[in-house]
């Protein structure tokens, strides 16, 4: 099952699934908006359910490619292809708060998840631990910088851990002040050096949110305490995160900026697939370089931090926070700088209220959204104090 496949990633793990008809087949495909693509998705991997969005394009997907499939539509859709038997694996690769019903559906059904959708873990971190560890499932990371910490962990035993160092690209803004962030647009925000990403994630990485969101990710995967887990600015974005161990030595894994790496192990593991992605040439890369965060100009990291150590429903809200403010900015309602600004004072508002299943994340998640709404309001209309 692939749920997000017509997303970036979502269009990486095709890739793999064509290159090899040997290993995997598609059984059911979930979608937000893109009819087009997915119509053609359908017609290459002939899965038996699909997911869309809206009515609407459910009905348009349904004369496009005839009977044969079942088409179902919105969040309850998503979860009945998240839950159909007949799968292996689910691959969660939707973007933000939407993909986490599917993704907690999946795993409460007992199947073993490949997680690309971080907000999951950011929004529901140990809840949905604890119901993987109780059904038995695993959780395999896609996030590069995570599949690189699992990768280095492999065959250690991770009570020897002292510290996990995620790296970060620093994104199109690396270097600059706060200053000079002011009226940086959004073609210039969605510029990534060296990732080719979905346009929210990609904002993310310019902000470091990304990190942050990394950050909250690494303590619930890793069971790592926060003051465990520092970053580091990596331009080059070859060597993805590293683990010292408590005798000093330290164990990175590298290879090139391309996802289908990390995919591909989270598809294969604990086999390797061959050639995913193109090799890594170290005396052609030339130099690596590595620098400290300058957190006046990215306050977005800390903020991750500040909700790791604040209230239970804390990650959650600062989530839907960030979320509403991505889109305030990529719709040219607010200002770049006006997302650390709306995620800070949206992050003051989480209650300290006790989360104890999905209804009450789903809860901060709608409850910090109106929130933060109302701030990006604000500062759209000008109100300098919001
Ligand atoms: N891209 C990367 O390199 C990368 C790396 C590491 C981690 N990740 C993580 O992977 C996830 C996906 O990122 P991405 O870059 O692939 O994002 P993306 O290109 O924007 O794709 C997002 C996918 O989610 C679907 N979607 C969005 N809202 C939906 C909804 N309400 N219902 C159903 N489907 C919905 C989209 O469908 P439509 O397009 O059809 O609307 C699309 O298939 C994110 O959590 C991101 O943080 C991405």
């Amino acid at each position: 099952m692939l749920l997000g496949s017509t997303g970036s990633i979502g269009v990486n793990v095709l890739n793999i699934v064509r290159a090899h008809p040997d290993r995997y087949r598609i059984v059911g495909l979930a979608a937000g908006k893109r009819v087009e693509t997915l119509a053609e998705q359908m017609r290459e991997f002939a899965p038996r359910i699909v997911s869309v969005a809206g009515e609407d394009d459910a009905d348009r997907l349904r004369d496009a490619v005839g009977d044969g499939v079942r088409v179902v539509t919105g969040e309850g859709g998503m979860v009945e292809v998240a839950t159909t038997d007949g799968a292996d694996l689910v691959f969660a690769a939707v973007v933000g708060a939407a993909g986490l019903p599917a993704t907690w559906a999946a795993v409460d059904a007992g199947r073993p998840v490949a997680l690309a959708n971080k907000e999951t873990l950011v929004m529901s971190g140990r809840l949905i631990l604890d119901l993987a560890r109780r059904r038995g499932v695993t959780l395999m990371p896609v996030d590069s910088e995570h599949s690189a910490i699992f990768q280095s962990l492999v065959g250690h035993n991770r009570d020897e851990i002292r510290r996990i160092i995620l790296t970060a690209s620093g994104g199109p803004f690396r270097g600059r002040s706060a200053a000079s962030l002011k009226s940086v647009t959004r073609d210039e925000a969605l510029a990534h050096p060296t990732w080719k990403m979905g346009p929210k994630i990609t904002i993310d990485s310019a902000t470091l949110m990304n990190k942050g969101l990394e950050v909250i990710e690494a303590r619930w995967l890793f069971d790592a305490a926060p003051e465990r887990i520092d970053v580091v600015i990596h331009p080059e974005s070859i060597v993805h995160s590293m683990v010292e161990f408590r005798d000093g030595q330290v164990i990175a894994q590298l290879g090139m900026p391309d996802m289908r790496g990390p995919i591909g192990y989270a598809l294969s593991y604990p086999e390797r697939l061959t050639d995913v992605m193109p090799r890594l040439d170290l005396t052609k890369v030339g130099r690596l370089h590595f620098d400290a965060v300058d957190a006046e100009a990215f306050p977005c990291l800390n903020l991750a931090y500040q909700a790791l150590r604040g209230a239970p429903d804390a990650p959650a809200v600062l989530n839907a926070a960030n979320e509403v403010a991505v889109d305030a900015f990529l719709d040219g309602r607010i200002a770049f700088l006006d997302i650390a600004r709306v995620a800070a004072r949206t992050l003051e508002t989480a209650s300290g209220r006790e989360v104890s299943g999905l209804s009450d994340v789903m809860e901060a998640d709608a409850g910090a959204r109106r929130a933060a709404m109302t701030y990006a309001q604000q500062l759209a209309d000008g109100d300098a104090d919001a």
